[in-house]
């Protein structure tokens, strides 16, 4: 959506705040032990609580209230009994609404002690979103962004998914623009507008720059490669960008 008026503006960083407060509380609660669905039942509590609906749940019927994936799952994880073990790299992505405003927000991490790769590529994917930031502003190609995250990420040995991309936010959970690429796309010649609120995510992968959808129709999972992802909602603004969801 384009944010024009203030209770636009209020609207989404109420959402925003809900969504990075969830997100927060259930990295906080990841330990070894807990299942997948534990940590989703707290944010069905505080989604509650805070009178807003989960995203995944509401639009899209998905089963779970947050995505949570692990290891091999990139994103969309159904939360379940999968236990999480120490040295875990998990994906938790919170996505909701209230009063007709949406955020989304995901970040990856290492439970405990885990590979150094593991950790290189939750941090590699924090700095891509930081290069990406600066070049989020009204009258900027959108592909401007995809073009910074590569660049990152080939810098640091690693490269990103292309097929899974950020995406417009804030009136519903995906809308236009369509895909902000973790790459540079020639074909995309999309300016960047006063006003846009988008989800912007780089994914960062070891390996592989595509992931498939598992059987369970929503899953989408890597063969033998590590992805982390770093995501923010943001409305776009000439005094800069406002992130929703810190
Ligand atoms: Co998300
Ligand atoms: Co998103």
């Amino acid at each position: 959506m384009i944010a024009k008026t203030e209770e636009d503006f209020n609207g989404l960083k109420e959402i925003g705040k809900i969504c990075g407060a969830i997100r927060d509380e259930l990295v906080h609660c990841t330990k070894p032990g807990i299942t997948t669905k534990e940590l989703d039942e707290i944010a069905r509590g505080s989604f509650e609580k805070a009178g807003a609906h989960s995203a995944p749940k509401g639009e899209y019927d998905f089963p779970g209230y947050t995505c949570i994936s692990i290891n091999e799952e990139v994103a969309h994880g159904i939360p379940g009994a999968r236990v999480i073990q120490e040295g875990d790299l998990v994906n938790i992505d919170v996505s909701g609404s209230k009063n007709g405003y949406f955020a989304d927000t995901g970040i990856s991490f290492v439970v405990g002690n885990g590979e150094i790769i593991l950790q290189k590529i939750c941090d590699v994917a924090k700095e891509a979103f930081d290069a990406g930031l600066k070049k989020a502003k009204p009258g900027s190609k959108k592909s401007a962004l995809g073009k910074v995250v590569h660049n990152v990420a080939k810098r640091h040995g690693l490269t990103v998914i292309k097929n899974l991309t950020g995406h417009g936010v804030g009136s519903s959970i995906h809308e236009a623009p369509e895909h902000i690429f973790n790459y540079y796309s020639r074909w995309d010649d999309e300016i960047l507008k006063e006003g846009m609120v988008i989800a912007f995510e780089p994914f960062i992968s070891t390996l592989e720059e595509e992931v498939f959808q598992s059987e369970d129709g929503w899953t989408f999972l890597t063969d033998e490669s590590f992805v982390a992802q770093y995501e923010h909602t943001i409305i776009l603004t000439k005094d800069g960008p406002i992130i929703t969801t810190l």
